[in-house]
């Protein structure tokens, strides 16, 4: 997935979302290149409903992201991939 830690998404808070998606996917052993990746990126041109977040292949888009919602997804994100195995 990747997460906007351009300007405009980090004064809305993106950096804090972003550590509790690393936190909740770290929680779980869910985090890392064979796992869940996510990668900061710069500006993808949302800026007014920032924090954004993309969960690839998809390019589903998440907007506003607030911490609590990253935990949230870290915990879906990890149970989906256990639920592949
Ligand atoms: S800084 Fe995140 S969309 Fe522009």
């Amino acid at each position: 997935m990747q997460f906007c830690v351009g300007g405009c998404c980090s004064r809305a808070g993106a950096r804090e979302a972003l550590d509790a998606l690393l936190e909740s996917l770290k929680a779980q052993n869910a985090l890392g290149p064979d796992r869940v990746s996510v990668i900061p990126v710069d500006c993808v041109d949302m800026c007014s409903d920032g924090p954004i977040c993309r969960i690839l292949p998809d390019r589903k888009t998440a907007r506003r992201v607030s911490p609590a919602w990253a935990t949230r997804l870290g915990q879906d994100l990890a149970k989906d991939r256990r639920a592949r195995k």
